[in-house]
């Protein structure tokens, strides 16, 4: 299949990206941009451990096209902000968020709606 050119924002960078019709944005993340804080775990949409924020939204990104991902801003926890020493620096409303015990554990978990 043919590859397209895309670009879409990643942790405020804007990135020009090549895309099969079926990558995903998680091999883009880990494998095109060396994002490898977001991990693979599944690989079915099934744990989250994949969650990435898209526009704002949290999308499993081992299920989720790198195509429609094309135009957006997307959100890894490499651009969370944090301090040296492992303190938080300014906290954004997903950090500050309590995670529930039925949320998967990381950090870009935000609510599903
Ligand atoms: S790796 Fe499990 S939902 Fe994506």
């Amino acid at each position: 299949m043919e590859r397209e050119t895309l670009t879409l924002t990643v942790n405020g960078v804007e990135r020009e990206i090549r895309v099969g019709p079926r990558t995903t944005l998680l091999e883009v993340l880990r494998e095109e941009l060396g994002l490898t804080g977001t991990k693979n775990g599944c690989g079915q949409g099934h744990c989250g451990t994949c969650t990435v924020l898209v526009d704002g939204q949290a999308v499993r990104s081992c299920v989720y096209l790198a195509r429609r991902a094309a135009g957006r801003q997307v959100l890894t926890i490499e651009g969370l902000p944090f301090r040296a020493g492992g303190k938080r620096g300014r906290a954004s409303t997903l950090s500050s968020r309590p995670l529930s015990s039925r949320e998967p554990c990381n950090a870009v978990s935000a609510p599903r709606g």
